[in-house]
């Protein structure tokens, strides 16, 4: 059966990408084939004649087969700014987004789809993270990096995906804040409020050591 998970976080820069490439390792051990999406990247560089993102390149370097970075991510703007303020000349578009993550689900088993900022950020004039979400109608993994008022921003963004009708099937959580001390309890206080599994904990590391980390099955 065909598999798909839509990665937001509690904000940008809270290990998305991370989590992503994790998570698609998570199912290549598992013998399953795994492609992933960042639909919609602000801050671009260019690679040859083309604006390319270091998130949808490392995302495309993960997959299991080797796919157009075009069809991984349709939008990408030169100015890592908002992507409704990047990408006014080339507005993000819905109907795009989802014939591409068509295509990568007939291609995988598993398709992992990674937001751009938080649960509202807004994509173009009238759209937002939330609606891309409804579009592609998937099941949402929230991701939460531990830092000061990390607690707050997991709750409202819990109860946001709840409000839309999506299920958050589980929450991550990366520890990438080296000055926040107050790891462990935070994570407690997490657990004990967000009524969805915990599927993994992610301790600072290299890059290298992402991958040893155990994530529950997703149910
Ligand atoms: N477990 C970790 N240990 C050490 N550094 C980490 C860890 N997780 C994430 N980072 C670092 O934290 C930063 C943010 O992570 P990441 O790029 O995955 O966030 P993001 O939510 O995808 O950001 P964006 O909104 O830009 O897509 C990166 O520099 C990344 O290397
Ligand atoms: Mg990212």
């Amino acid at each position: 059966m065909k598999r798909a998970y839509f990665v937001t976080g509690t904000d940008t820069n809270v290990g998305k990408t991370w989590a992503t490439l994790a998570l698609m390792t998570h199912f290549k051990q598992q013998n399953l084939s795994v492609l992933g999406m960042k639909p919609v990247a602000s801050g671009c560089k260019k690679v040859g004649i083309k604006w390319k993102n270091d998130d949808a390149l490392a995302i495309q370097e993960n997959g299991s087969f080797v796919v157009d970075y075009k069809i991984i991510n349709p939008f990408a703007y030169e100015a890592p700014i908002s992507p409704h303020l990047a990408g006014k000349e080339n507005p993000a578009n819905f109907d795009t987004i989802l014939a591409n993550f068509q295509t990568l689900q007939n291609l995988a088993d598993v398709v992992i789809v990674e937001g751009a900022g938080g649960w509202y950020a807004p994509l173009n004039e009238m759209e937002t993270i939330a609606n891309l979400a409804k579009k592609l109608n998937l099941p949402i993994i929230l991701v939460v990096s531990i830092k000061l008022g990390c607690i707050n921003h997991a709750l409202l963004t819990v109860e946001a995906i709840k409000n839309a009708g999506l299920n958050c099937v589980g929450w991550l959580a990366v520890c990438n804040d080296t000055k926040f001390d107050c790891v462990d309890l935070t994570i407690e206080s997490l657990k004990e409020r967000l009524e969805i599994p915990l599927l993994a904990i992610f301790p600072y590391s290299t890059e290298a050591k992402r991958d040893n980390v155990f994530i529950s099955e997703i149910v």
